[in-house]
């Protein structure tokens, strides 16, 4: 379809940009922003200053042109320059205006369809400057003859003048265009340029009666009261020099270096002629520049009540005189208001102040109609009336977004004018993308992009967008003012995502906010308006209700209203056309060549959308091209396709590429088109064609025969490929050594204070070890041993991280442990208060856990039972009783009471020692398990010391320390322990350690306690430790 056959050249026309910029890729930064390896906003503005510092300012991101303005004539605009670009192959040449301009007429001209250039940028960026030098281009280039030349002429000669009303000095442009323009150029089948025709849009008509200081009114006045004979001037009742007119003089700057008045006037006098004004239309167009000029002049006295007075004013005359109006007739509508009452007609006079504000309010109504007038007649003498059909080439030089400290009524519609055709550019952009990866059956992959239609909505929604509603306000009856026509918005838009207003802000936003504010949060960024816009209101928007037919009782229309049907009306002559961007960009603010001040231009890089604008581009792939243009070019790479591929192009690709050793996830094969995913792929493709193009060149001339030809390309094509493969190779190898010698050198200086050798090593050796570490910490807190060993940078923080690590896992088992094993934990801890380090089985015993009790209670008698019931039993553990006298071993059992402890023998109590006479508890220093309880006698005949063996040793002792508090009472003691045997009998238990344990009477009657020695006890595997971390960390 015609469609698909557009998209299809559209895109071949982007591929043929990407050609150029590969060939000349490297030279200065990129030629195309859409080969960045990082879409980053740094990597753009690095690019775009490498390439100004170069003066190259011209940047591609696809087919778009970015510009940066140079401040300084550059050699690039002349007539050789465009010949070399003119129906070339341009994209084998370095991005440039005159390429784009090329590239949209040939397409227009092969196509047969009509195209728009849309120029945009901050003031002083350099779109008017652009906009001359596309039309210069196509003055130069389009076939001529003498008839096309006056149509040429006319064209080129419609700027001066336009200029010369429309453009003034403010403080960012010495030439300002203060309205917005579009141009068509038309062109015939044969590509003639044969006609033109202007849009203006919302030209600053405040500025004819106020200028802010350091600004001028439009250029015409200047030209006309510094350029104008004698003749002319004494005919306008005019004065020469600025300094005689209020209007001209508020900026206090009427005369400027770079501007040469006298020579514009005689320009534009010039360009008047070619563009067919007569004498008489060219003294109307004097007559009512110079009625303004005698306007301003008008100066009221008032009466006793304030009233304005206006008496015989010659000034008055003049302006009477030349617009041919009654001299009353004006005094009185610049004195009285006119209120239609029924019938009749009532004068109310006004105060000076307000006869002053209707004498400017004529006089901007005069220059603006004016202007009106003069671009229907420039239209008129370029309109080609020969109604055979044309295709056109629009120039849009529009304002780009503008942000004051105060954003008035007109930065409002500059702005949205600006949003809308941010909208526009999606859309199309958008669409022509995703018609392609239709076409091409590739799945379309989402682009994360802003969409502002959501703001364009919020402006201008019927019935409910801020413009509708300030037509309302404007209309309603009452008094409509400022602040209600605010709380309507407030009401209205109280929850848009892209409206705030003082009242509607958070806490810290309103600060930033004053109360007559609202807030559009634009797709460039936030701009805040003053509702005393609607001051302006008083300047613009009622003007507007003047309107032109005085009878008419029709609804009149509000500027805003006309602002936005006139948008409208563009977007739609815009929409039908293929779009070419031009995105200017200011590089300084002081008018000085050769400065990049980056912050601005960062600015300015967000708010004309450009890195969205690349990330749209790229979405995907950066990169497409037909199978066979891509076979064309690199099928040299691959033994396979060269010299010739016999199969059909898209095979031959994928061959091609497979060789290549391309990743699945780096292409995609679309119906007619290899995509490339990332512009590294392309750029390793083009470094081998470029070198093996190179040797093939040089070799071919050798070579001789077309066979030997053949065969000879075939071994070269390899070698090439080899060599290249093989330079990476070296490339790398050259890397790699660089690296470990720095390596080696920082390993040996790897003790010294950081320095240039040591500190990669070092930071190498840092991440390193703690990479191993986090690998391989110790699972538990018992777990001591495989802490890794740091490096001796890291010791400190290694005992540090240590130390935190067991912490954390202390915290988590501590958290995780239940209240009976806190307890089990609270007693083992007393355990180790009174063993630990002094009795050698004590460490094998601390992983063995505490039972509540070693005999259950069936075990024991009943009757024994029924004996101690009063006292509660707390532990019965089965023990050796050695008798007295003889040490015989005895099988008993011994329970522990609130009380006392019992020695049981079946159903007899044998012997009770209360907790009170219990004076102490004596074990061995060795691992043998005896204890000896020493007892007071208060009775003679009372039983004397117990001597006993228990298994559970710790954890009797530890039991009773509890329940009988007898925690001071036990002594761990070295060699032997006395006793008494009865009162005033004393015995011995002596212990030592020997190969086998055994307990027996030696010959001294003592009783004689071997155990193992320690180190015998080894082979029992025990865990030790988690008394360690308690008492290390609790
Ligand atoms: N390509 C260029 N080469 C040299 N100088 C330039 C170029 N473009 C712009 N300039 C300089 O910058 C000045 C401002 O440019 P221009 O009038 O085109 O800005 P503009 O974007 O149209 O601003 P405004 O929005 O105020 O109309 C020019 O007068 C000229 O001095
Ligand atoms: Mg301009």
């Amino acid at each position: 379809s015609k469609g698909e056959r557009e998209t299809e050249k559209k895109k071949h026309k982007t591929n043929k940009n990407m050609e150029g910029a590969l060939t000349a890729r490297d030279r200065v930064g990129i030629q195309d922003f859409v080969l960045l390896d990082e879409t980053t906003e740094a990597a753009f503005l690095s690019n775009l200053k490498k390439r100004f510092s170069k003066d190259l300012i011209y940047t591609y991101i696809g087919t778009l042109l970015v510009s940066v303005n140079p401040y300084k004539e550059l050699d690039i605009y002349n007539k050789k320059q465009m010949d070399i670009y003119m129906g070339v192959n341009f994209f084998e040449l370095p991005p440039h205006i005159y390429a784009l301009a090329d590239n949209a007429y040939h397409t227009m001209l092969t196509e047969f369809n009509n195209h728009f250039i849309l120029i945009s940028g901050e003031s002083g960026a350099g779109k008017t400057e652009a906009s001359k030098k596309i039309l210069q281009y196509y003055a130069v280039s389009c076939p001529s003859t003498t008839l096309l030349n006056t149509v040429r002429d006319k064209m080129l000669m419609s700027n001066p003048v336009l200029e010369a009303f429309g453009n003034a000095k403010t403080l960012k442009n010495d030439n300002s265009s203060r309205f917005g323009k579009y141009m068509d150029i038309q062109f015939d089948g044969q590509g003639d340029a044969v006609g033109g025709h202007i849009l203006n849009y919302l030209l600053e008509k405040s500025r004819v009666v106020h200028q802010n200081h350091g600004e001028r009114n439009f250029h015409i006045f200047y030209q006309l009261v510094e350029g104008g004979s004698d003749d002319l001037l004494h005919q306008l009742g005019l004065e020469r020099g600025c300094q005689h007119y209020n209007y001209l003089t508020q900026g206090q700057c009427a005369i400027v270096q770079s501007i040469n008045d006298k020579n514009d006037w005689k320009t534009v006098k010039n360009a008047l002629q070619i563009i067919n004004f007569d004498e008489t239309a060219t003294n109307h167009l004097f007559e009512v520049i110079a009625s303004v000029l005698h306007l301003g002049n008008v100066r009221f006295d008032s009466d006793s009540k304030g009233h304005a007075l206006l008496n015989n004013n010659t000034e008055l005359h003049w302006v009477s005189n030349l617009l041919g109006v009654d001299a009353h007739r004006l005094q009185e509508g610049l004195t009285f208001r006119k209120i239609e009452a029924k019938k009749d007609q009532v004068l109310s006079p006004f105060t000076t102040d307000h006869a002053i504000y209707a004498r400017d309010a004529l006089a901007k109504a005069i220059y603006g109609q004016t202007f009106t007038w003069l671009v229907n007649r420039i239209n008129e003498s370029m309109e080609n009336k020969d109604p055979s059909r044309k295709t056109v080439i629009g120039l849009l030089d529009i304002y780009g977004f503008e942000v004051f400290y105060v954003n008035s009524f007109e930065q409002f519609c500059i702005n949205y004018c600006n949003e809308k055709l941010q909208q526009l550019f999606i859309e199309l952009t958008l669409k022509s993308e995703q018609e392609e990866y239709e076409a091409e059956g590739i799945e379309w992959e989402p682009v994360q992009f802003f969409n502002n239609k959501i703001i364009c909505d919020l402006i201008e929604e019927k019935h409910r967008g801020i413009i509708s509603l300030l037509d309302e306000e404007c209309l309603r009856p009452g008094d409509a003012t400022d602040l209600t026509f605010l709380e309507r918005l407030e009401e209205k838009m109280g929850n848009h995502p892209h409206f705030v207003t003082h009242k509607l802000a958070d806490k810290m936003t309103r600060k930033t906010l004053e109360r007559g504010d609202f807030r559009l949060l634009h797709y460039a960024g936030e701009v805040t308006y003053c509702v005393l816009m609607c001051q302006s209101k008083n300047d613009i928007v009622k003007e507007c209700f003047s309107s032109m037919d005085p009878d008419s009782r029709r609804r009149p229309e509000t500027v805003v209203t006309q602002f936005k049907s006139s948008l409208q009306k563009l977007t739609e002559i815009l929409m039908a056309k293929e779009a070419w961007y031009i995105r200017c960009l200011k590089s300084n603010e002081s008018k000085q060549s050769g400065q990049f001040d980056e912050a601005l231009i960062r600015h300015q890089v967000k708010y004309l959308g450009l890195m969205e604008h690349l990330r749209v581009r790229r979405a995907g792939f950066a990169y497409r091209r037909k199978y066979d243009v891509f076979l064309k070019r690199y099928k040299p790479l691959c033994p396979a396709t060269w010299p010739h591929w016999r199969g059909v192009a898209a095979d031959g690709v994928e061959v091609l590429v497979q060789h290549l050793g391309y990743l699945p996830d780096e292409y995609k094969m679309g119906r007619t088109k290899i995509f490339i995913r990332h512009p590294r792929t392309l750029f390793a493709t083009e470094d081998a064609y470029e070198k093996c193009k190179h040797e093939l060149g040089e070799r071919n001339t050798k070579a001789t025969g077309q066979r030997e030809n053949t065969e000879n390309r075939k071994k070269l094509i390899e070698s090439c490929w080899r060599g290249t493969q093989a330079r990476k190779e070296k490339e790398k190898r050259a890397w790699a050594v660089k690296v470990i010698k720095k390596f080696i050198k920082g390993y040996m200086t790897r003790g010294q204070a950081k320095n240039t050798d040591n500190s990669e090593y070092l930071a190498f050796v840092r991440q390193n070890y703690l990479n191993r570490l986090r690998d391989n910490l110790p699972k538990t807190v018992l777990d001591k041993t495989t802490w890794l060993t740091p490096p001796a940078v890291l010791t400190e923080t290694s005992e540090m991280l240590r130390k935190l690590h067991y912490r954390l896992m202390v915290r988590k088992y501590v958290r995780g442990i239940t209240p009976q094993k806190k307890a089990q934990f609270q007693m083992k801890l007393i355990t180790s208060s009174i063993f630990k380090g002094k009795k050698d089985s004590y460490p094998q015993s601390v992983a063995h856990p505490f039972a509540d009790s070693r005999i259950s209670e069936e075990d024991i008698n009943p009757r024994v039972i029924q004996m101690i019931r009063n006292e509660r039993i707390k532990y019965c553990v089965p023990v050796i009783k050695y008798d007295r006298n003889g040490f015989k071993p005895r099988q008993r059992q011994l329970i522990l009471t609130q009380t006392a402890v019992y020695v049981i023998e079946e159903a007899k109590i044998k012997q009770r020692v209360l907790y009170t006479s219990l004076k102490g508890i004596s074990v061995s220093n060795l691992t043998d398990s005896t204890i000896v309880f020493h007892i007071t006698r208060e009775e003679p005949k009372q039983k004397g010391d117990l001597v006993v063996q228990c298994d559970h040793l710790f954890e009797l002792l530890t039991k009773l320390c509890v329940i009988a508090n007898k925690q001071n009472a036990i002594k761990v003691v070295q060699g032997s322990i006395n006793f008494e045997i009865q009162a005033g009998k004393g015995g011995a238990v002596d212990f030592s350690t020997g190969p086998e344990p055994m307990v027996y009477k030696a010959k001294n009657g003592h009783l004689m306690v071997v155990s193992w020695a320690l180190s015998l006890l080894s082979h029992v595997s025990v865990q030790t430790g988690y008394h360690f971390f308690f008492s290390d960390y609790i």
